[in-house]
């Protein structure tokens, strides 16, 4: 405890000295350099000009003191005030930059660094492909619907009109996940026409659809198959749908997709769940069609994008709905074979198994 700082128990300090007033400002100054916070500093102020503090004290005392002595006193009592006051003052300031140092020190950031590139990834060339083909629907006033992959029997074939005998239901072509009786056999669904099934079996006509998703079959790789890949299916069911409502969906779907001279054909064939049936081919939009020295259609003219046809009236019967009230057309098409085809790619590895990064950059 310091020499001029008033203790309860003892009898007050008093100045009646300039002495005890020298004492007083030095004592500030030690007080004030040891004070290393803002916090301390106020303590250090209060106790030397509070109001038990050896200044009030020595004001105090003024009022006691003979006129004579008064004037002298009471300057030199003002001065030390000052002094103190200015000691005080000088030593916040000083805290004050010192904590500013130590803030601007701690949160320094050097901008010479080289900046953190976080590599941002794009969508993949196949969901890049389901979401233009299905864009271009939703355009026609088509809704979008996924199902399961893991599927049963039932849907993938029975309901499809797809007989119990029918070669693709063999396990050598089908990848099963129980199979035995046709009745209950559970698969990886081998395309994505079990969903027109399910999606009428939940929804009243009329139906416009696009189903995109994976399917899987028992195929070996090679440049133009995987055994899993995806599929494009579109179902349109309304009461008076006819085979050209297909052909004109189909021909502004190509020429939306592929360009505006590109043209359409449909190649009768046979599926079993629609009824005539025709497979899909797009005019080759590199040779014009002609196929003269064309790498991509190969002399051909045309590429083939999947297949199509009129609903059944069987699977009408099979979901619940009445097939002399309601007609309907479907098309499934290769996703995988609408991004090769548009995007020149070769082999079909590049988008399912190599994922190489470099191939699938250039499609950003
Ligand atoms: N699901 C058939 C396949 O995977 C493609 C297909 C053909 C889908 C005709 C259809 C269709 O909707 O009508 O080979």
């Amino acid at each position: 405890m310091g020499p001029y700082r008033k203790n309860p128990c003892d009898t007050p300090v008093t100045f009646s000295t300039h002495m005890d007033l020298e004492q007083l400002v030095d004592a500030a100054l030690l007080k004030a350099t040891n004070a290393t916070t803002a916090a301390e500093l106020d303590a250090v102020e209060s106790e030397l000009t509070g109001r038990s503090s050896p200044i009030a004290d020595a004001r105090r005392q003024l009022g006691k003191m003979p006129a004579t002595e008064r004037p002298t006193f009471g300057a030199r009592v003002n001065e030390v005030t000052e002094m103190v006051k200015a000691i005080l003052a000088t030593r916040r300031a000083e805290l004050v930059r010192i904590e500013a140092d130590r803030l601007l020190q701690d949160d320094k950031v050097d901008v010479t660094l080289s900046a953190l590139t976080i590599p941002s990834g794009t969508e993949h060339l196949i969901q890049e492909t389901i979401d233009e083909a299905s864009e271009i629907f939703i355009g026609l006033g088509y809704k979008v619907a996924e199902g399961p992959e893991a599927e049963l029997g039932w849907y993938n074939f029975g309901a499809l009109n797809t007989p119990t005998d029918h070669p693709s239901r063999l396990e050598s072509d089908t990848l099963y996940l129980d199979f035995g009786d046709p009745a209950d056999e559970i698969l990886l669904r081998t395309h994505t026409s079990p969903m027109q099934a399910r999606y009428m079996e939940s929804f009243e006509p009329p139906v416009y659809v696009v189903i995109p998703g994976k399917s899987y079959r028992a195929d070996a790789i090679d440049a133009s198959h995987l055994p899993v890949f995806h599929q494009f299916e579109v179902l349109a069911v309304d009461s008076d749908i006819t085979m050209s409502d297909l052909k004109g969906t189909l021909a502004y779907f190509a020429r939306e997709f592929f360009g505006p001279q590109v043209v359409i054909r449909l190649r009768a064939h046979f599926f079993p769940f629609t009824e005539p049936s025709a497979e899909l081919d797009v005019s080759c939009f590199v040779c014009g069609g002609s196929g003269i020295d064309c790498r991509l259609c190969k002399g051909a003219g045309w590429l083939e994008m999947g297949g199509c046809g009129m609903v059944d009236p069987n699977v009408f019967e099979a979901v619940g709905y009445d097939p002399a009230k309601v007609t309907g057309f479907a098309a499934g098409m290769g996703v995988e074979r609408l991004a090769m085809v548009k995007h020149g790619i070769a082999n079909i590895r590049h988008l399912g198994i190599d994922n190489d990064i470099r191939v699938l950059r250039q499609f950003r």
